[in-house]
């Protein structure tokens, strides 16, 4: 069991994190319509997918979603819900597909896991060859302005990344504001977003 299983089971009941989940869907909606894009019919992949909070947006929206994430805890959770609202367009896997796909991804999300991965330029090149041809890479992280800071990753590290991996359009900002009642700190994640030429 990893530290993520241990988390899973309490992961949609943290307002935070729901709210953090609903305003990355809003900030994706918002990227889309710049870059003249549309989730019907279109295929998502959602890397790092947790308990499926952005999966749900995204089913919603009228994507086909393949999820993926390393905690069997977290898609067992998410098995459950796809279980219960009869998503027949969402499939939930520990592992990515090998090889290079039949059908290459539209959209790939990866929300809030970039920081945590060992090599996140090696995975970011993985999960952009699965893109078509003007596919959009999206993410959302912390942002780390503290060296010192062991969470997080830079502007300059998601740039950097995003361009080795052959994107273009590249662009690093801020993704939303989000104040929620009750709590004193203001979310104000990274995203990175960039395109297959
Ligand atoms: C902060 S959570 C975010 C979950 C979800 N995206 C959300 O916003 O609710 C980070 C997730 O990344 C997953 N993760 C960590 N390393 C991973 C890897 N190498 N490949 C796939 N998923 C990974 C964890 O299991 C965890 O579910």
């Amino acid at each position: 069991m990893n530290d993520w299983d241990q988390l899973a089971v309490s992961w949609d009941g943290d307002e935070i994190i729901r709210s953090y989940a609903s305003a990355a869907f809003a900030s994706l909606e918002q990227v889309l319509a710049a870059h003249g894009m549309a989730l019907p019919g279109s295929r998502v992949l959602d890397f790092g997918c947790g308990t499926g909070l952005l999966t749900a947006f995204l089913v919603d929206g009228g994507a086909a979603v393949d999820a993926v994430d390393t905690s069997a805890g977290m898609l067992n959770v998410l098995r459950a819900k796809i279980k219960t609202h009869g998503w027949t367009d969402v499939s939930a896997t520990s592992e990515l597909p090998v090889g290079a796909p039949t059908r290459p991804y539209d959209l790939i999300v990866c929300s809030s896991v970039c920081a945590f991965l060992d090599d996140y330029p090696a995975v970011v090149a993985q999960l952009v060859r699965m893109l078509r041809r003007g596919g959009l890479f999206v993410q959302w992280d912390w942002e780390r302005d503290d060296p010192d800071d062991a969470h997080g990753l830079t502007r300059d590290e998601i740039r950097s990344a995003l361009t080795a991996a052959g994107l273009a359009n590249i662009r690093v900002q801020v993704g939303f504001e989000n104040t929620i009642p009750g709590y004193e700190e203001t979310m104000r994640p990274l995203l990175g977003e960039g395109r297959l030429p």
